[in-house]
């Protein structure tokens, strides 16, 4: 299953040694000015290789426009965008070739789908999320002439929380940190944690400003449901407490209900406990996501594991890897929630019968 969404849906394709990656984005409105520059510098913010907070692997992640569009704008067909692979080594694993990394997709996908693609992890690897973003650079140009933002940054690397969140720090910085007095002490971790060939995990926290009020298709297309799908979609986010935070999250089934309730005046709310989602459906409040990010599986140091015929082995793993994912990882929040975000603000527009008359009433 390699389709999200249902009005502004995306596919994507290709696995992390193929010879490219790409999406195709179908249900773009026509007349949306696709701006490639732009596109180029949201793939610019997620591809490896720019610095040592990152894997080693570098990918130019140019992406070519095949389809969809004439003379800078979309034409209501299926736009598609394609990426090729420039830096793999599948040579990086053939000691682990039939060896399943702890951690990693190895061993379900192996039993899953009875063979083995063990370049890179194949589609299990995050390499996919480049399509991703791709397709989130689409999103996040219908929304801006809805002037709705989606930005996202670092809250937390190895247990070192921000105390206050800068997006426009976020954007400067190697690691994405939202907190500047803390962000050297969540860098040091990291290469803490790659120095001795381990890894961290961490939290990206990914802020909507301007959404209006509406979007959400309760029941079972709800917003903070489909928010909830698109994350726990991203490879390496986990549910060992609870990876999808919105709002409170958690923190809202410890508290009593007068302190969780955000009360109402003339203004607006008066706290964002909710996140801005109320009944599946947004406030007009800001809405906020925790998404938890694992630390990276592939490590450097021996591990127990068994091989595909099922004897007992020490996975030594050699390649590049991310020493922590989450950083990485928040850009492709970022774009995941834009896609959320656009398919909505579509499928809101048939909610009332005063909309449709609005575009069919003579
Ligand atoms: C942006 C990003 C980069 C990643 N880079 C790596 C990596 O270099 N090495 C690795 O082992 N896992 C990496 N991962 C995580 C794995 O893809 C993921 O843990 C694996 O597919 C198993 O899936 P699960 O953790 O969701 O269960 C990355 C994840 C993301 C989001």
């Amino acid at each position: 299953m390699n389709t999200f969404g249902h009005r502004f849906r995306f596919t994507t394709f290709g696995e992390s040694h193929g010879k490219a990656l790409g999406c195709i984005v179908d249900g773009v409105p026509a007349g949306l000015k696709i701006d490639e520059e732009f596109i180029q510098s949201e793939m610019d913010r997620r591809k490896p290789g720019s610095n040592e907070f990152a894997t080693a692997r570098k990918e130019g992640d140019k992406v070519e426009i095949l389809s969809g569009v004439f003379e800078g704008l979309s034409t209501g067909t299926p736009i598609s965008m394609i990426i090729f692979n420039e830096n793999q080594k599948s040579s990086d694993y053939s000691n682990i070739k039939d060896i399943f990394r702890p951690g990693h997709a190895d061993f379900t996908y192996f039993h899953k789908y009875g063979l083995r693609d063990y370049r890179g992890g194949g589609r299990s690897s995050a390499r996919e999320t480049a399509a991703r973003v791709a397709a989130g650079a689409v999103a996040k140009l219908l929304l801006k002439e809805l002037n709705i933002k989606v930005q996202s940054g670092i809250c937390e690397i190895n247990g070192i929380e921000a105390n206050s969140f800068d997006f426009e720090n976020a954007l400067n910085s190697p690691i994405f940190a939202l907190d500047k007095s803390v962000e050297e002490k969540q860098k040091s971790a990291i290469l803490e944690a790659k120095n001795s060939h381990n890894s961290v995990g961490g939290v990206a926290l990914i802020n909507v400003k301007n959404a209006p009020i509406g979007l959400g298709e309760p029941l079972y297309f709800k917003l903070d449901s489909q928010i909830a799908n698109a994350m726990m979609s991203i490879n390496a986010v986990k549910a060992a407490v609870k990876a999808v935070e919105i709002g409170d999250g958690i923190l809202a089934s410890k508290v009593l209900g007068y302190d969780n309730n955000d009360q109402i005046r003339k203004a607006g709310f008066k706290t964002n406990h909710s996140g801005g989602i109320l009944g599946g459906i947004s406030n007009g409040d800001d809405i906020n996501v925790k998404v938890y990010f694992k630390a990276t599986p592939s490590i450097f140091i021996e591990q127990d594991s068994i091989d595909i015929y099922g004897n007992e082995v020490t996975a030594k793993l050699k390649g590049r890897h991310d020493p922590c994912v989450a950083v990485r990882g928040s850009v492709v929040c970022e774009s995941m929630m834009a896609l959320v975000l656009a398919d909505m603000v579509l499928l809101n527009m048939s909610s009332k019968m005063q909309n449709l008359k609005k575009v069919y009433a003579k």
